[in-house]
């Protein structure tokens, strides 16, 4: 049997304070050692042949950090736009932010913008990175459009796939598993709509820790998996 290759994996990258802590290091080191777990899960995905990678980098909620830890973050995902240009590149990476972009930096739109265009007629993989994302945001924001669209146009049908339309990430395919680090086993606000029919799977390790071996035994499980959608096999 053909092993299930999943079309679209994401991440709820956890765990980076407790591995820097553990070391008895800033939170901050964590962080810094993500960006590799970050890189090398992207560049196992190409060499498995799954479309789309996503990853929670920072949500909503994330805001209400330590001012220093925001900052942090907010410069580093900045450095690492520019930093990893090559990498993508050379792997045919296509980049894209999903999210609330009004609360985020000029500097910081900017090398997004610079990215997403520079990577956008590649077509390997899509990395896509979800920033200053909640799932809650995303169906209001959704919502809200729509509903000027319907006051225009009061008698139009509006069904799943329309609203699906509207949301942040109406451009890809739902995520067919989900992988959270570090042992926490919520949503934590992501993808609310998108994961209906999810696969969910839970480590212990910590993100910083998460490389390509992770990667390939979550994979494996998936394709142990059997996905019903309600319906009896
Ligand atoms: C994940 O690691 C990264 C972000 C949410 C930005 P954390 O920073 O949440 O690490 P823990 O959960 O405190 O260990
Ligand atoms: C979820 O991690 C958000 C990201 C990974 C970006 P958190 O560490 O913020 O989630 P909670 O607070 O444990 O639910
Ligand atoms: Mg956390």
């Amino acid at each position: 049997m053909e092993k299930a290759i999943p079309a679209h994996v994401s991440v709820i990258m956890d765990g980076n304070g407790r591995w820097a802590r553990q070391r008895g290091l800033e939170r901050i080191q964590g962080h810094l050692e993500g960006v590799k777990s970050v890189r090398a899960c992207t560049e196992e995905c190409v060499r498995l042949g799954v479309k789309y990678l996503s990853v929670f980098a920072f949500s909503e909620e994330n805001w209400g950090r330590p001012a220093a830890e925001v900052e942090f973050l907010m410069k580093l995902l900045g450095k690492t736009m520019i930093e990893e240009l090559s990498t993508l590149m050379d792997n045919g990476v296509r980049f894209v932010v999903v999210g609330n972009r009004a609360r985020l930096a000029p500097s910081l739109l900017s090398a997004i913008e610079d990215l997403e265009n520079k990577t956008a007629k590649n077509d390997v993989l899509t990395l896509i990175v979800f920033l200053s994302y909640s799932g809650k945001w995303d169906i209001l924001q959704a919502a809200r459009r729509l509903a000027a669209e319907l006051a225009a146009d009061p008698g139009r049908s509006v069904g799943e796939q329309d609203f699906a339309a509207y949301l942040s990430t109406a451009a890809f395919p739902d995520p067919d598993l989900l992988i959270r680090t570090s042992g926490e086993q919520r949503i934590s606000n992501y993808m609310l709509w998108q994961t209906a029919y999810t696969e969910f799977y839970f480590t212990d390790v910590l993100w910083p820790d998460f490389r390509e071996e992770h990667l390939r035994t979550a994979l494996e499980e998936y394709a142990r998996r059997d996905r019903r959608y309600g319906k009896v096999k």
